[in-house]
């Protein structure tokens, strides 16, 4: 659980006049605060387990000391407590809702900016003239949500779409063109036929001796810089990213044509990759190959594993890519920090290569390189997800699914929602489903593809959230004033008002406070599922707020508008939240 860190913020004085009294300095007890687990308990703890050792005492007698201590300072704002060894805080009405109005008069929600770095975004990455699979599905809807928060926390994110547009595969892929004639190849991969177009030039390739040597050759043209080679790879290239960018803008996500950093583009740094390790003195020669050893990885005979930074044929690596990447980045676009999106199957590749660029100088302690690396994606069977034929699942039509099940259950839910609106509706929620499904399992877990629980109206999904969002519109519909008026009233309440809060006002209050420092946990992670869980907390307090408490119907302006503004602050932490996902909030559904 997340502790409001404006509480601690503010009960910070206190304990330190207690703690410092007690010989404990600031150092020792702040990290401990807010390690609470339990809900109930408060909202933020401390636990005094390892103070026993330093007073010689029992955990349990050093927090009711503590407690005794701190108690008066806090009345204003704070109750505290002790049990077996923590103490435990909870915030006071009147402190949740000063930090409530704060939030409401804020356009962001109370959440700050950070000190402007520069971060290159590493996502989605497909492979030109294959199917997208599900794993660039996931880089994809990950890295966007990722880009999306670094940015509203103000920095300065490059995205870097690392498309795989080079190598020896292309030899016979664009022989294969050649062979299929360039319109009709076009019109295969254009319809994203990615994968049949792969398998046939492999297939050729395998069994047609002449073929394959024609392969083999077109690989050098197209390393010496053939035009009209490059020319036939710009269509493989060129069809492969019109079906790519199809299924971006279906996604809603931010990638466009000017983020396309593919491997082709780092082929002039590729040699200059080769003089750094050279110059620093780590490059060794193992039977013709240039390689690096890293260390700390051996091979099945327990032999050290090498990184191979050029083969003995002269072909550069994957890993050489990277590494020509990682100098683009530092020096070219000055970033501070490098997120990779992928899989976590590359985990040890990308530890290997951030051990090398370091070796290398290639970035230095000032920069941030992390793989933000995620499990597969299943179907329900436990198995990684496949089409009916057992074939690699076209991501295009999986997303034209999630729309037509959304339809369905719209026009189940809501008949009165026609053309154009049910078509909208349709799309955010379809869409929103699979996004949400995929952003609320912790990334590094392997995630469940299940069309039934992404798309129901019950439980952590997008349908539910967006549901509760287009409730509040039309309370705010029905209630017919101007939403921003609220947001000034309710500075602070009288004494005799903050009795009269209910208790669901209160639990949906206090998490709604979380909103700031939840988020920032989510950045600072790249861990989106937090966000997710604060979201869905919000909305199912909500619900009982709603089905407990008379909104519209009290007769008390006073409490009608309390209440209005705290189905406001809901709605835009639903809208903010979801929005940081690229996920559409209906007004209706
Ligand atoms: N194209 C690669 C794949 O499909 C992912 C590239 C990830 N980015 C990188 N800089 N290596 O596995």
């Amino acid at each position: 659980m997340i502790t409001i860190r404006e509480l601690i913020d503010d009960l910070k004085p206190a304990f330190s006049k207690v703690m410092n009294s007690l010989d404990i300095p600031d150092s020792t007890w702040l990290p401990l605060m807010g390690k609470a687990t339990v809900e109930d308990h408060g909202d933020v703890a401390l636990p005094c387990h390892s103070m026993a050792r330093i007073l010689r005492k029992a955990p349990q007698e050093i927090a009711n000391q503590i407690s005794e201590l701190v108690d008066g300072d806090l009345q204003p704002f704070a109750t505290v407590s002790s049990t077996s060894g923590f103490v435990n805080i909870i915030a006071k009405p009147e402190w949740i809702w000063k930090r409530i109005s704060e939030l409401l008069q804020d356009s962001r929600l109370g959440v700050g900016l950070d000190e402007e770095k520069t971060f290159a975004v590493d996502y989605s990455a497909p492979n030109v003239a294959k199917e997208m699979h599900v794993g660039h599905l996931r880089s994809t809807v990950i890295g966007d949500t990722i880009v999306r928060m670094l940015e509203f926390k103000g920095h300065k994110v490059i995205r870097e779409n690392h498309v795989g547009d080079w190598g020896t595969p292309f030899g016979m892929l664009i022989e294969h063109l050649v062979d299929l004639g360039e319109d009709r190849a076009a019109t295969e991969l254009g319809v994203g036929d990615l994968d049949s177009f792969y398998k046939q030039a492999r297939s050729k390739f395998v069994s047609d001796k002449e073929f394959a040597n024609r392969s083999r050759r077109r690989v050098v043209l197209l390393q010496g810089g053939d035009e009209e080679t490059l020319r036939l790879w710009r269509i493989l290239v060129d069809e492969s990213m019109r079906y790519f960018n199809e299924v971006y803008s279906m996604l809603g996500v931010m990638l466009t044509d000017d983020d396309i950093m593919g491997e082709s583009s780092y082929q002039e740094l590729l040699p200059e990759v080769i003089e750094r390790l050279r110059d620093s003195g780590i490059l060794e020669e193992s039977d013709g190959a240039d390689v690096v050893f890293p260390g700390g990885w051996v091979n099945r005979d327990g032999e050290p594993l090498p990184m191979i930074i050029r083969k003995a044929d002269g072909g550069y690596n994957y890993s050489t890519s990277d590494l020509a990447c990682i100098i683009d980045r530092v020096e070219r676009l000055s970033c501070d920090g490098f997120l990779y999106v992928v899989g976590t199957p590359q985990k040890q590749h990308f530890e290997m290569v951030f051990q090398v660029a370091r070796k290398a100088s290639l970035m230095g302690d000032n920069h941030q390189a992390v793989h933000v690396n995620f499990g597969s994606v299943l179907d329900t069977d436990g198995k990684v997800l496949k089409s009916r034929e057992g074939e690699v699942i076209k991501l295009h039509d999986l997303l034209q699914e999630a729309i037509r099940r959304a339809e369905q259950e719209i026009d189940e839910k809501n008949p009165d929602l026609v053309g154009k609106e049910r078509e909208d509706v349709a799309r955010a929620v379809g869409i929103g489903a699979v996004k949400y499904a995929d952003l609320s399992t912790e990334r590094t877990k392997d995630y469940v593809f299940d069309w039934e629980r992404m798309l129901s109206f019950e439980g952590n999904t997008a349908p539910y959230l967006q549901y509760a969002y287009a409730r509040i519109c039309s309370i705010f519909r029905k209630w017919g004033g101007e939403r921003e008026s609220l947001r000034g009233k309710t500075d602070s309440l009288p004494e005799n008002e903050l009795s009269t809060l209910s208790k669901e006002e209160l639990s949906l209050s206090r998490r709604l406070v979380k909103f700031p420092s939840i988020l920032d946990d989510s950045v600072s992670t790249f861990s989106p599922h937090k966000l997710c869980k604060h979201l869905h907390s919000v909305a199912s307090s909500f619900a009982s707020f709603y089905e407990n408490c008379s909104i519209l119907g009290g007769g008390d302006e006073i409490i009608t508008n309390r209440r209005l503004a705290l189905c406001d602050l809901t709605a835009r932490e639903l809208e903010l939240g979801l929005g940081m996902m690229g996920i559409d909030v209906p007004e209706r559904m």
